[in-house]
């Protein structure tokens, strides 16, 4: 498939299973992600790459955030079985740096350009990917545990693994819903 055809197909998988990238592989997508486009240089970015029990760990979390919203029984488990639904979950982060020239929304798109760049390198090694926020990436005791500040922002949870099911690749969207042209 050529490059072009490539970015227009793109499609993410939810269904993910054993085997995951392996150490080298996710290396090679995290220097994929450390080319995100950056302005001002400021490289306002965070992985951490969860994989085998580093999953739980996170699985863990999620279960302590949503007890202490409330949750029953059930939805403990769900949350605490969350990041085990990949065998790798890699964590974007967003560290706000403050700039003159670069707000807040321009270092959360770098970030999630990122993201975004690991997905689609992912998808050519081979492997699926979805990228996940829900409140989970919202919450507070989450936010905390995963190091983030005020300013920081969790722009989502790249899950990556062997696809389990095959893909839906959407329609493509006609133009007109969201395109204008200026001449
Ligand atoms: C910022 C962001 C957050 C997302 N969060 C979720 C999510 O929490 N759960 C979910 O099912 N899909 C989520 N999605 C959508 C999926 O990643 C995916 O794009 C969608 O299922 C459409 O599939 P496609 O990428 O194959 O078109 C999110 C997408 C983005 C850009």
């Amino acid at each position: 498939m050529n490059n072009l055809d490539f970015l227009t197909q793109r499609y993410s998988c939810g269904k993910l299973s054993e085997p995951g990238p392996s150490p080298q592989q996710i290396e090679q997508l995290l220097n994929v992600a450390l080319r995100a486009p950056d302005h001002g240089g400021l490289k306002p970015w965070h992985y951490i790459v969860m994989t085998g029990q580093g999953r739980e760990r996170l699985g863990d979390i999620f279960a302590q955030a949503v007890t202490q919203n409330g949750a029953d029984e059930a939805k403990i488990s769900k949350a605490k079985n969350m990041p085990l639904r990949a065998p790798c979950v890699i964590a974007v982060i967003c560290k706000y740096k403050e700039h003159e020239k670069v707000p807040w929304v321009e270092q959360v798109q770098s970030a999630g350009c990122g993201l975004f760049s690991m997905q689609q390198a992912a998808v050519a090694m081979g492997y699926g990917g979805m990228w996940r926020t829900g409140e989970l990436a919202r919450d507070g005791l989450v936010r905390d545990a995963l190091g983030l500040e005020a300013e920081d922002e969790l722009v989502g949870y790249l899950y990556l693994g062997t696809e389990a099911v095959s893909h839906n690749c959407r329609k493509p969207l006609p133009h007109e819903q969201c395109v204008s042209y200026w001449t």
